[in-house]
């Protein structure tokens, strides 16, 4: 009689990174790790698919940094408390391991954290697609070195960078900050600070003018004639006439005025802050940073706020860039968010359909709604 196989079960995403956590401990320099015959002790770590925590770290202790992993709109913690399945061993010396919300089956990303006091260390991996070509994270990685005081918000230091390459994936150790979520009741005076905060950046990195890009510019025309002339069904807000914002969006876009270009975090929206415990705001994940449109980051900001349409209603151009503006004729402030909007838009196709495969459709064709409306509220004076 042939022996039946027993079904081995693939290792949670968390216990993957786990593994992979402890292998760029024993590479890197600035991870703690265990030396000595310590290395031969084994930890317990409790895990579900998405998070894998020591048994012995204590979320209530108060650590610096612990209050990243507290739910900001309920308080609730984010960490696997009943262990239902049995916990691994493993020599890593991580406290808590996160997998990534945008991870994939076939690019696996994951943040690790380390909180001992005097020891506060944070490290993102991200896995390559190819294995010659770099996640985006070297190149954002890249920048956000050269920002270290130049920015009125905190940005964390990065100490070292590298390559696993078994796994083909990068990895960067920076210092884990003394910080937590914003909360809801915070959420707006946070995103009117940002919205305050990331001009003097631009102003002190320097900024350029140019033209909108003819390939970005017919890209959005075409995603928007999509969307105004066949929106599938409850993506566009009722009380927004489709034909009147048409004609709006195609003179704006053939706006020949140049655009505000700098330094642009990416997704300086508040899933990307923490508060600081002594009070000030950290912009953390500088996967995306690039030079661009820098109107394009004052949309995410506004966008992550509880209520954009009325944020977008009070938006003006920073007096710390208005001389530059005038200098260069640049297209006035509020047009260049309305265009960042539109360049923004150009991705709605794929990202209602991605929705759709994750039966996600309500929360996006809200987020849909909101853009239309802040489009509709920018493009108004
Ligand atoms: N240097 C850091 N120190 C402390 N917490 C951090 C740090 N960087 C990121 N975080 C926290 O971890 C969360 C996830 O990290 P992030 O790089 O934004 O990953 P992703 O967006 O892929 O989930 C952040 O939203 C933030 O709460
Ligand atoms: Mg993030």
């Amino acid at each position: 009689m042939p022996l039946a196989a027993t079904p081995i079960a693939p290792p949670s995403d968390a216990v993957r990174s786990l593994a992979w956590t402890a292998a760029i401990e024993r590479a890197s320099d600035s991870l703690p790790r265990a030396r000595g015959v310590a290395r031969y002790r084994r930890r317990d770590y409790l895990h579900d698919n998405r998070v894998a925590v020591a048994a012995t770290f204590d979320a209530t202790a108060g650590l610096p940094g612990s209050g990243v992993f507290v739910n900001p709109a309920t308080g609730a913690s984010l960490l696997v408390a009943a262990d239902s399945q049995p916990p691994v061993r493993t020599a890593a010396a991580v406290d808590v391991v996160v997998a990534g919300a945008m991870r994939t089956a076939e690019q696996l990303r994951f943040r690790s954290f380390y909180l001992a006091a005097g020891a506060a260390r944070s490290l993102v991996v991200h896995q390559r697609s190819a294995a010659a070509v770099p996640t985006p994270l070297v190149a954002g990685t890249r920048l956000q070195t050269t920002l270290t005081g130049c920015t009125p918000f905190v940005v964390p230091r990065i100490l070292e960078t590298g390559l696993h390459r078994r796994e083909n994936a990068d990895w960067v150790v920076e210092e884990a900050l003394d910080g937590a979520p914003v909360v809801r009741a915070d959420a707006e005076a946070a995103a009117g600070e940002l919205i305050a905060l990331l001009p003097q950046m631009w102003q002190r990195l320097g900024t350029s003018h140019d033209r909108l890009d003819p390939d970005q510019r017919a890209r959005a025309l075409v995603a928007f004639a999509g969307l105004a002339e066949d929106p599938p069904d409850g993506i566009w807000p009722a009380e927004v006439d489709r034909q009147a914002t048409w004609h709006r969006v195609r003179d704006l876009l053939n706006d020949e005025r140049p655009l505000t270009i700098g330094l642009s975090h990416g997704d300086p929206g508040l899933g990307n802050v923490l508060r600081l415990a002594d009070g000030r705001l950290a912009l953390v994940d500088w996967e995306d940073a690039g030079h661009r449109v820098v109107a394009h980051d004052i949309v995410k900001v506004l966008m992550s706020s509880p209520d954009p349409v009325r944020l977008a209603a009070t938006l003006d151009a920073p007096g710390s860039l208005r001389p530059a503006l005038a200098a260069a004729g640049a297209m006035p402030w509020r047009r260049q968010l309305a265009t960042a909007l539109l360049l923004f838009l150009s991705g709605w196709r794929n990202r209602h359909f991605r929705a759709v495969k994750r039966r996600s459709v309500t929360a996006s064709q809200r987020r849909m709604h909101a853009l239309i409306r802040v489009l509709t509220v920018l493009l108004d004076r």
